[in-house]
């Protein structure tokens, strides 16, 4: 009998070469990728699909929460699975409702919306935003420079950076950026179409910069006093990534008057799926009736099985006290990146960020490994990194994101820093030797191409 099923396609497994010729032949070539073809992971460890294991303190840019194949999130989707996948947003389930109180246990009165990306939960964000102004003819958001909001096209008119916008021009329209934690810009830039304010709690994309106290108590102020909302994108910086639920909690913490800031929007996404794809936002009270029925949705916002997996990994994070894993872990990872800096300064500056969302510095111009491309100082790096068996993920052109897993432990952030520390002391070998051999005629710091890699 004629068989209906296709062939299995002619991919050799364990070929690097094999995978990377189906991306170039049929997928659209919009990411910039590493030349690393990952198979699978354990905890913080991942594995390329020649067995090559790294540490991966990338955490899937800030996804994985509870890192790679975590038994409870394997289990949370098969229990539901069997149960209830999908039922559409016109009939109500349990899990939804659930994660919903979950969340504004967590941060405060309000509700919460679901959806699926982060990009997704700005998306809601600038709709409640126009409707809260709506009638007095206001849409505008304030957002920031070096902000990142995603790729959508409201997205990319709000993120702060030019070079999400270049080519998609015209920019949807509403949005204007000022400098970040600068109280007295963004107070300067309201006009009568201002609706609202929209700004990380600690800007990712942008190079792992929080907000100063001041600068959120300051902007609370100035949105009440302006009748503005104040909205905070939490896509990266939230989720207990801070060592608080919100990183505006663990920033105002101890600071009078901080207990009491709640912004009036919050988005969400990544470490709420812990790699299951979703994203929401939460409204406070007083506005969480404003997109009332027929003004908003999407089909597969709060799917049982999303929320089933989103409640799985908040009952994780609580049971295993992770929360104050990211606290103590984190300050070890920080004062290790602090000691690299001091260490390897023609390499590592400083270490900037708050918990397990950490950036390090790089110096403006760390040494050429021979062979290398002259690439973005913190891809090369990342590019060295890899070679040594550890993943970071770069922040523009000078800066290495740590993103790790909740539960990274001790021993492995060690682990991570001592690879920065060698990586950093191969860059300043080969500096020391092809300068040495430059002196002697027999090359440049930049020679790179004609050099033999080491
Ligand atoms: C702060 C912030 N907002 C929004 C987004 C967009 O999220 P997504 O890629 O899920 O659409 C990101 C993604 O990196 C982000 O870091």
């Amino acid at each position: 009998m004629k068989s209906i099923v296709p062939p299995p396609p002619a991919i050799v497994h364990n070929d690097v070469a094999a995978v990377q010729a189906l991306f170039q032949q049929f997928v659209v070539p919009s990411y910039g990728r590493f030349d690393l073809v990952l198979s699978h992971g354990t905890g913080s460890n991942v594995y390329d699909i020649c067995g090559k294991r790294y540490l991966d303190l990338g955490g899937g840019i800030a996804v994985n929460v509870l890192g790679h194949a975590h038994p409870a999130i394997t289990e949370a989707l098969i229990e539901q699975s069997r149960k209830l996948i999908h039922i559409s947003n016109l009939y109500y389930q349990e899990k939804q409702g659930r994660l919903a109180q979950a969340l504004v246990q967590l941060i405060g009165p309000g509700k919460c919306f679901f959806c699926n990306s982060g990009g997704e939960a700005n998306e809601g964000l600038y709709k409640l935003a126009r409707k809260f102004g709506h009638e007095e003819g206001r849409f505008e958001v304030l957002t920031t420079i070096n902000s990142f909001h995603g790729r959508t096209l409201a997205g990319i008119a709000a993120t702060g950076q030019d070079k999400v916008k270049k080519g998609f021009e015209p920019m949807v329209e509403g949005f204007r950026q000022v400098p970040y934690n600068d109280l007295a810009a963004m107070e300067s830039a309201i006009s009568p179409a201002t609706a609202a304010v929209l700004i990380e709690g600690i800007q990712g994309e942008g190079g792992v910069t929080p907000a100063t106290p001041e600068y959120l108590l300051g902007l609370r102020r100035l949105c009440d006093d302006k009748n503005l909302l104040l909205l905070m994108d939490s896509v990266q910086c939230g989720h207990f990534r801070s060592g608080r639920y919100q990183s505006f909690q663990r920033i105002l913490e101890g600071v009078p008057g901080g207990e009491s800031f709640l912004p009036d929007g919050i988005s969400m996404a990544k470490s709420l799926g812990g790699g299951f794809p979703m994203g929401a936002f939460w409204v406070r009270d007083k506005y969480a009736d404003l997109l009332g029925a027929g003004t908003h949705g999407t089909t597969y916002g709060g799917t049982p099985l999303a929320c089933a997996v989103a409640l799985k990994i908040l009952e994780v994070i609580e049971r295993e006290g992770l929360v104050r894993n990211v606290r103590e872990t984190g300050a070890l990872l920080w004062s290790g990146l602090e000691g690299l800096s001091r260490k390897h300064p023609a390499v590592y500056r400083s270490a900037r960020g708050l918990g397990f969302m950490l950036g390090i510095e790089l110096a403006q111009q760390i040494p050429n490994l021979p062979g290398e491309s002259t690439k973005m100082n913190s891809v090369r790096m990342a590019n060295v990194l890899h070679e040594m068996g550890l993943l970071t993920v770069p922040a523009g052109p000078n800066i290495l994101r740590l993103l790790p897993p909740l539960n990274l432990r001790p021993d492995e952030a060690r682990e991570g820093l001592d690879i920065l520390d060698a990586a950093a002391a191969r860059l300043t070998a080969t500096q020391l030797r092809v300068g040495a051999a430059s002196q002697r005629g027999g090359g440049t710091a930049h020679s790179g191409e004609s050099a033999q890699p080491n």
